[in-house]
């Protein structure tokens, strides 16, 4: 492509370390898509005669046809996917191929096919993002009345519903969504045209090839365009907050699914057994999508690395932007897929949590809040009468509920008989119905609206 200037070929090392293709072939699709743009643009413009156009266009779709079918030979020699793209296409159509290339440059072209990819992929992701979420919606509905312990610090703290804590999950997978789209919205602008880094002096219409790729505008300033990555960064750091928090509901099942635990069964498709130990069931899928995190994070630390302190505008440092944020993006998609297939057979053992919801003096905080709005306690005053009658059953050894009237007046003589009404998960759980609170009619709820929203119905 530059045989002009040079006389000697590159080394080895020189082409191998330059070379791009190896990943970047991905990109066809949009490669292609931005040539037919523009070419259609340079035709309308008169830059171009209308039929090197359709020689051009025509060629690029017999291109895209090989790749599809396989028969496309890739040359590490041609460095990436646009120069094989070109290169195939001159070979097809001679001449007119090297026209193309009029009023762009791969440093327009790369940024625009990456924003395009880019683009594709969030719009794959938060669709996967709204099944899971429906996914989620629906076991909330089914176990909204569902108790199980509550936890801080992993120490049984207030039951809670298992409709709640699944809705949990489904927030914060609506804030992620929002994330990608807000980075799609940015993201939306068309580098093409940008040329090298300073424009181009031929009569371009850059809001011409815009509407063709569906970008809403063209990008304002050609250095900016063609030297930020941006646009993959704030992708890559709303793949890191989904996949901690795929990482986190990860963990989550392997503890629930544990023996000791008992709360969750994972199936058979979701598990993986021992070839030593025959009883194992081990949670793999959900190992995994707590470690996916770990490249996922890598790789935006990795291109912010690569992006600090380069100068405008392009730099090859640039290509190592591709690699890790198509294994980023990848392993995203794959968490999602595993974790909605395991939610979606996960087996639920209610009376497990229902009891395992009941130990660790769970209700004390009911006690407590019921002498203050039956005896009129200061909340502080209620705290430490509260922590003497946990101390007094832990000494005999049994539950709250467990203790008699006799024992709660040795505590404090305003407890009644009416305060085994609160002592029940049960009744602890449906009386939390403040505003976002765990009672299973809010939970409902919320399932309700998030249903209506993910369904539009
Ligand atoms: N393969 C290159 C990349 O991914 C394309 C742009 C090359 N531009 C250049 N001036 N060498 O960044």
């Amino acid at each position: 492509m530059w045989g002009g200037r040079f006389s000697a070929g590159p080394d080895a090392i020189m082409e191998e370390i330059n070379a791009s293709i190896g990943f970047d072939h991905r990109l066809y699709r949009q490669d292609i898509a931005g040539s037919i743009a523009h070419a259609t643009m340079l035709a309308e413009t008169g830059i171009l005669t209308q039929a090197d156009r359709d020689a051009i266009v025509a060629g690029l779709k017999e291109v895209q046809s090989e790749i599809e079918a396989g028969t496309f030979t890739f040359s590490r020699a041609l460095e990436d996917i646009h120069m094989n793209v070109e290169a195939r296409l001159k070979e097809m159509i001679g001449e007119p191929a090297g026209r193309l290339h009029t009023a762009r440059s791969r440093n327009d072209q790369v940024a625009t096919d990456f924003r395009l990819y880019v683009r594709d992929a969030i719009d794959t992701l938060v669709a996967q993002i709204r099944t899971l979420q429906l996914e989620l919606v629906g076991r909330a509905e089914t176990e909204a009345e569902t108790i199980m312990p509550g936890f801080t610090h992993l120490q049984s703290a207030q039951p809670v519903t298992f409709g709640h804590h699944l809705m949990a999950y489904v927030e914060m997978l609506g804030r992620d969504a929002g994330r990608f789209e807000d980075a799609r919205r940015r993201l939306n602008e068309n580098p093409l045209g940008s040329a090298a880094l300073a424009g181009t002096s031929f009569p371009i219409d850059r809001e011409m090839t815009s509407a063709a790729l569906g970008f809403d505008r063209p990008t304002a300033n050609s250095l900016d365009a063609v030297s930020d990555r941006d646009f993959v960064l704030e992708a890559l750091a709303a793949a890191s907050i989904c996949a901690m928090h795929l990482s986190r509901f990860a963990e989550e099942l392997v503890i629930w699914s544990s023996a000791q635990f008992g709360f969750v069964r994972l199936s058979d498709k979701f598990s993986t057994g021992s070839s030593i130990m025959p009883q194992k069931r081990n949670p793999d899928a959900a190992e995994l999508v707590r470690a996916k995190i770990g490249r996922i994070m890598g790789a935006l630390t990795s291109l912010l690395v690569v992006m600090k302190g380069l100068p405008l505008a392009y730099s090859k440092d640039m290509q190592e932007d591709k690699q890790v944020a198509f294994d980023a993006l990848d392993s995203l998609s794959l968490s999602l897929a595993a974790v909605t297939g395991m939610v979606g057979d996960l087996v639920v053992d209610r009376t497990r949590m229902a009891a395992a919801a009941g130990s660790g003096f769970s209700t004390a905080t009911d006690l407590a809040d019921w002498l203050v709005r039956v005896a009129n306690v200061p909340f502080r005053d209620a705290h430490h009468i509260t922590g003497q009658a946990v101390a007094l059953a832990e000494r005999k050894g049994c539950g709250l509920d467990a203790l008699t009237i006799e024992d709660f007046k040795t505590v404090d003589e305003r407890i009644t008989s009416q305060v085994f009404k609160v002592l029940g998960v049960e009744n602890s759980v449906r009386s939390r119905t403040s505003f976002g609170g765990t009672a299973p009619q809010n939970v409902l709820g919320q399932a309700a609206r998030w249903r209506s929203a993910l369904t539009g119905e």
